[in-house]
């Protein structure tokens, strides 16, 4: 095969399989960080299959540490509302459904079932606290990437906040277990864009790549 014909291929492809730029504009060039929703509920079974989907995303050892905890009832926003910066207070009150994003520190439990070709690999995590906080922390952050992601690309809007006391909502939710407060997602449908501010701009690839 020629360097011509692979480049056929590539182009091929890209056409075929690429993203089209409609989903692209959705979940990247058009999609904002949104702060106001239309009063319209977003049903459990949309948010199980928008996880459905992401929950293939790619995670270290396929440790897939992200969790949720679905917040929508005024009783659970009323929890939760104190833990939240005031700047973010009220947002978190009015969004149709809000998702606690946390991360399981007792990961390792899981792995006989998420690494059959290493079944016994979660043993090694088992006396290695600090060393599971952080691989946790890091692969549920890049799964909330996937998820917001996800949450667009099904047309929903999503307002991430790292604004928060994450012990205080440990504390509120979490207490006795191994699941620890990331941020928290508000979701529904935009009014509209969702939000007044501007487009901020993004960095060039020149600004944010190095090639060697
Ligand atoms: C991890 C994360 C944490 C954020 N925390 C907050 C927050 O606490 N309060 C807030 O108002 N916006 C928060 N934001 C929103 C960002 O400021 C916003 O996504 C960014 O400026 C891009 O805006 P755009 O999507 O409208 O272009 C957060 C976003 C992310 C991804």
């Amino acid at each position: 095969m020629t360097t011509s014909d692979l480049m056929d291929d590539i182009r091929t492809l890209r056409t075929t399989r690429g993203v089209d730029a409609t989903t692209a504009d959705r979940v990247f060039r058009d999609a904002r960080t949104v702060g106001s929703f239309l009063d319209v509920p977003v049903p459990d079974e949309l948010l199980r299959e928008v996880y459905d989907t992401v929950r293939w995303g790619p995670t270290a050892m396929n440790t897939s540490p992200l969790r949720l905890l679905v917040v929508r009832s005024r009783e659970g926003r009323e929890r939760l509302a104190p833990h939240v910066a005031e700047f973010n207070r009220d947002r978190v009150l009015a969004a149709p459904v809000t998702l606690v994003v946390a991360t399981d520190v007792d990961f390792h439990e899981h792995m006989a079932t998420l690494v059959p070709h290493a079944p016994t690999s979660g043993e090694g995590f088992a006396d290695k606290h600090d060393a599971r906080v952080a691989m946790s922390r890091d692969n549920a952050w890049l799964q909330m990437g996937y998820l917001v992601v996800g949450l667009r690309a099904a047309g929903l809007g999503v307002g991430p906040m790292t604004g928060l006391d994450a012990t205080g909502v440990d504390g509120e939710f979490f207490a006795g277990s191994a699941w620890r407060t990331l941020a928290v997602l508000n979701v529904g449908w935009p009014d509209g864009e969702g939000t007044d501010r501007p487009r901020a701009p993004r960095l060039e690839w020149d600004q944010a790549a190095r090639t060697v």
